[in-house]
């Protein structure tokens, strides 16, 4: 499988100190990977590096075959989908959800004319379809519930098709219907023929997805564990990652923790 990320010894000082600190890691395009750590272990800086819009103080990284320090970051970024809530907070409020997705599509295509418009707003309607949002489309983003809004950004993020997906928390703060259906949708999306190597941040064992496949455990900017979710979603890894004694269950694909 050819590998989309590959990280090594990557450094990221801020301020004089690393927050992230000699990670080598590596993301093959049929994997979907969850990151855990706690506040402040440098999982959204990761994610930035592999949206390629943060360099690395130190140590190389390679996205979908191109070195970050060398290649055109105006070629790269569009082979890529990248939701967080600091992109979110750019959406212009009375933006119609409609216009949200579609605008994905003119970084890449970079022109607009009627017959990029037929085909990009038929792809935009079909995206907002398969994420349970074609009703919503001519609402303003603004106006949208939190979990519609989750939902809105994800669709927006691959609208482009990208070859690697990038989801930074896009499960907080939804209620539980909301982050369950949420859950379902983005399992759904992982497991489809043609899904792009996935990589979510989440705070919760409890939101990783079914269907996913790996985990990177991190804490203070060094990664704990990493691998096959069976093997590093364990009470012992979590509690070296959060320094608390943690017990986790599992049961279907969906994994419980709570302190001992
Ligand atoms: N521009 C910056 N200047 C100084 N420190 C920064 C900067 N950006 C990030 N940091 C620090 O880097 C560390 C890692 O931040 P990062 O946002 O990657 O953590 P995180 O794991 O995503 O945390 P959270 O779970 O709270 O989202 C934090 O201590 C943060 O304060
Ligand atoms: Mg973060």
């Amino acid at each position: 499988m050819p590998t989309v990320l590959q990280l090594t010894d990557v450094s990221v000082v801020r301020d004089g100190s690393p927050v992230v600190d000699s990670v080598s890691w590596t993301v093959d395009s049929d994997e979907r990977w969850v990151v855990l750590g706690p506040n402040g272990a440098g999982k959204t800086t990761i994610l930035q590096i592999a949206a390629a819009q943060t360099h690395p103080s130190s140590g190389s990284a390679e996205i979908l075959g191109e070195d970050l320090g060398k290649s055109d970051l105006f070629d790269l970024r569009p082979r890529i989908g990248f939701a967080s809530t600091t992109l979110a907070r750019r959406i212009p409020p009375k933006e119609t959800v409609l216009d949200v997705v579609l605008t994905a599509a003119y970084s890449v295509t970079g022109r607009w004319n009627e017959e990029y418009e037929n085909v990009d707003v038929r792809r935009a309607q079909r995206v907002l379809d398969e994420w349970k949002l074609g009703h919503l489309a001519d609402r303003t983003f603004g106006g949208l519930s939190d979990g519609e809004q989750k939902r809105v950004q994800i669709a927006r993020s691959v609208m482009t098709d990208p070859e690697l997906l990038l989801l930074d928390e896009p499960a907080a703060s939804l209620d539980l219907g909301a982050r369950e259906e949420l859950l379902r949708m983005l399992g759904g999306y992982a497991s489809s023929k043609g899904s792009p190597a996935i990589i979510m941040v989440t705070h919760h064992v409890e939101e990783i997805p079914q269907g996913f496949t790996h985990a990177l455990l991190l804490a203070q900017g060094r990664i704990v564990a990493s691998g096959p979710l069976d093997e590093v979603v364990t009470g012992t890894a979590l509690s070296d990652t959060f320094g608390l004694d943690l017990a986790v269950t599992e049961s279907d694909g969906r994994f419980t923790a709570r302190a001992h």
